[in-house]
Order: C-alpha cells, then sequence, then structure tokens
C-alpha cells in the first residue's frame, strides 16, 4: 500500500470511494467533475493499481487548509490507512508552509488521535463563508469543527487595533 498525490486517471475510482460514503450521509457528496477540478488537492493510498483510500487538503489562503473527502475502503478500515492519510495530508501542509489545517466532521476523536483540538466553526470565519453560508442544512449540523496547528512559527496573528497606540504603551 502507498500513497501518493492523485493523477487524472484517479478521478473515477475517488469519486466512487466517496459517492459510497456520502450515500451512508458520512462524507459531503462531490460529482466526478468537482473531484477532476479539485484533483491536485487529493492525496491517495493506492494498492496494485486500484484505489483504496484519499484525502483532500484544500487551500484557505496561505495560513489555512481544510482536510475534506477523507475515506478509505470499507473493507480496509481499521489498519491504520485513514490515520495514514491525515499524516500525509499534515505532511503536504508542512511542505507548503500551511500553519493550520482543520476539519469539519461527524469523527472528531479520530482527528484528536492525530493531534487536532476541538474547535469551533466560528474560529473557522473562511470556513463559513465558503461553505456554510449556503448550506440547506447549517442549522441542523452536528458536524464538529477540529483543528490542529502544523507549524506555529507560520501562524498569522491578527492585528490588534490600536497596538500602535500611546495609551496601550
Ligand atoms: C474515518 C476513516 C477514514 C478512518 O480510516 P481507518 O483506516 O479506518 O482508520 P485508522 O485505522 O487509521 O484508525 C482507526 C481508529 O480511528 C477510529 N475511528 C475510525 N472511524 C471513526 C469514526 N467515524 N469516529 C470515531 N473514531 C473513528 C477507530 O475507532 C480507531 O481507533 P483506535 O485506534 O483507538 O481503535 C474511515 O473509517 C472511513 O473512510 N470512514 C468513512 C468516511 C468518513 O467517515 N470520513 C471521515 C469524515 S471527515
Amino acid at each position: 500500500m502507498r500513497t501518493r498525490k492523485a493523477r487524472l486517471r484517479d478521478a473515477a475510482a475517488i469519486h466512487a470511494l466517496i459517492a459510497d460514503y456520502a450515500a451512508e450521509g458520512v462524507l459531503l457528496p462531490r460529482t466526478e467533475e468537482n473531484v477532476r477540478e479539485h484533483l491536485s488537492t487529493f492525496l491517495v493510498l493506492e494498492e496494485k493499481s486500484k484505489i483504496a483510500g484519499c484525502v483532500s487538503l484544500e487551500n484557505y489562503g496561505s495560513d489555512l487548509a481544510e482536510i475534506r473527502s477523507l475515506a478509505v475502503s470499507p473493507e480496509i478500515r481499521g489498519r491504520g490507512l485513514g490515520g495514514r492519510l491525515v499524516e500525509f495530508a499534515l505532511e503536504e501542509a508542512r511542505l507548503k508552509k500551511i500553519a493550520r489545517v482543520f476539519a469539519v466532521t461527524h469523527a472528531p476523536e479520530f482527528f484528536v488521535h492525530h493531534g487536532f483540538a476541538a474547535s469551533s466553526r466560528r474560529a473557522l470565519p473562511e470556513k463559513i463563508e465558503r461553505d456554510c453560508r449556503t448550506c440547506p442544512k447549517a442549522k441542523s449540523c452536528k458536524l464538529i469543527a477540529v483543528i490542529a496547528t502544523v507549524l506555529p512559527e507560520e501562524v498569522m496573528l491578527p492585528i490588534l487595533d490600536g497596538v500602535a497606540s500611546p495609551s496601550l504603551a
């Protein structure tokens, strides 16, 4: 079993893997066209030329990225491969000098096991702006945000109003 970046010919298999879990309601559905458009964000697990797992690392500017569409084939779950994909995605974030990686998930414990901490979506205004604001399920959403800091030195600190003001000195 090896991990690698996705290639164009993987799109159909990635889509099929996501579609099966989307039908169960544990992953958000993505069309094959959408997978193809975002192919450069996908990392895959491959065994004997078959795609056995996938994860997408989607950028939100230079400071932040989201882990999406994490899936491992049902018959090989529980063997550490989902963990391998998450670690691969975190390594990819480090290489790209992305400071923080988050996920919005129904499986927060799984991510906590890999160094993430529970957070609030309010701490992720970028995610709210991109997806939640237009999501029909936003009001009843039970998904939990988790976040990991992979490069503390790259975290962009908020610029505080009045920092330069003499009254605060
Ligand atoms: C979540 C998923 C990727 C994990 O992959 P995996 O290869 O089975 O996971 P690993 O073998 O690396 O890790 C197994 C550990 O994760 C835990 N785990 C797996 N799925 C979990 C879930 N849905 N909720 C909480 N914990 C989970 C297991 O209990 C196990 O814990 P343990 O080591 O303490 O026993 C896989 O189960 C999957 O594809 N699920 C369907 C899609 C999905 O739910 N994706 C994540 C949502 S973002």
